[in-house]
């Protein structure tokens, strides 16, 4: 088995993880949450959207929460911006990396950014070259790429198709998604190895959510299909409120205790990310998705009671 020795994994929590909950979370809570996945090595932490409040209300603070975060040096803060709107709020918030994000059905784009997947090109363009032109990184979102709640099935040409097209405007980055977490390994493993065909695979991410628990095998297929960047979500928080049913990203703390288990280096405190992900989901007022989180949690709170 041939895979990679270092990762490199995207924190998406405060972003993916928090777009679906229902109560407003206050700032305080979200600055401390990218504040401490920074400070936890992340090299990339995905710190809000600069969409439509009245389609997404819980990140129309996102101004607010970009110009709080403390900046570490080296830390990439990303933020998804979908229109020339978006970008000109993540530009004046000095976020590092603009998140383009496109879909591979027609139907989930018309539901989640309202227009084609012709228009929704047409519509990054501008925003690609504005991105490229102040010198910030450019990631490319393709969500369904392994199914899709009002399509079914997804061709791997259609995620292709759409790669190429997110690659004609100059992403440095491309994240497969699978948006709803139906995927099943060896299909991962098609639709990986075909993008890869035309998207180096140093650039490529795998950006699984984990509602049929399929997350970290998809993971593994992804590793030995070549790929080595990784989404995930702190405690497993989140969803696409445009996606029912679909819950959260696969948890952080599962895939790092995975990846560190394997001995592949991810550059990230495993046990600062651990209490991370309790503390969030004690704020939020509900268990952690994370079974490893709240295993070595459990581990960690008998060996201070010994
Ligand atoms: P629209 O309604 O067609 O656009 O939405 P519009 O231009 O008519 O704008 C509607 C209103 O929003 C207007 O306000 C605009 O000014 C305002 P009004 O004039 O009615 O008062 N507006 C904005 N406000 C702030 N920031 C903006 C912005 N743009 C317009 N950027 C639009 C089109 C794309 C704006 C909308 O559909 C939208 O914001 N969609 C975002 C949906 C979203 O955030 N989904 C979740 C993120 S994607 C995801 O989770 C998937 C991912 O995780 C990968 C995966 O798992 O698949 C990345
Ligand atoms: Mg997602």
């Amino acid at each position: 088995m041939s895979i990679p020795d270092k990762v490199k994994i995207v924190e998406v929590g405060p972003r993916d993880g928090l777009q679906n909950e229902k109560q407003l979370i206050p700032v305080d809570v979200k600055v401390e949450l990218v504040n401490r996945l920074a400070r936890a090595g992340f090299v990339n932490v995905e710190a809000t959207s600069f969409v439509s409040p009245k389609w997404v209300p819980q990140m129309s603070d996102a101004a607010e929460v970009m110009a709080r975060i403390e900046r570490r040096p080296g830390t990439i803060y990303s933020v998804l911006a979908p229109n020339m709107r978006g970008f000109d709020g993540a530009l004046a918030a000095n976020a590092d990396e603009i998140v383009i994000f496109g879909a591979a059905s027609e139907a989930f784009s018309q539901r989640n950014i309202n227009c084609s997947i012709a228009e929704s090109i047409a519509r990054f363009e501008p925003v690609a070259e504005a991105a490229k032109a102040a010198g910030l990184r450019l990631r490319g979102a393709i969500s369904v790429a392994l199914g899709c709640p009002y399509q079914g099935e997804v061709e791997p040409a259609a995620v292709v198709d759409v790669a190429r097209r997110l690659q004609a405007l100059g992403c440095d980055e491309f994240d497969v998604a699978d948006t709803i977490g139906v995927a099943t390994p060896l299909q991962v493993d098609r639709v990986m190895k075909a993008v890869t065909e035309v998207i180096d695979p140093a650039r490529v991410a795998g950006h699984f959510h984990d509602t049929y628990g399929q997350a970290l095998a998809n993971i593994l297929a992804s590793l030995q299909a070549g790929i080595s960047i990784f989404h995930a979500s702190v405690a497993g928080l989140g969803g696409c409120p445009y996606a029912k049913g679909a819950t959260g990203n696969v948890a952080t703390e599962d895939v790092l205790y995975m990846m560190h288990g394997m001995g592949i280096e991810t550059g990230v405190d495993l046990d600062a990310v651990v209490d991370i992900g309790q503390w969030i989901s004690g704020h939020l007022g509900r268990k952690s998705a994370s079974l490893a989180g709240n295993a070595l949690a459990t581990r960690k709170a008998a060996k201070a009671a010994a």
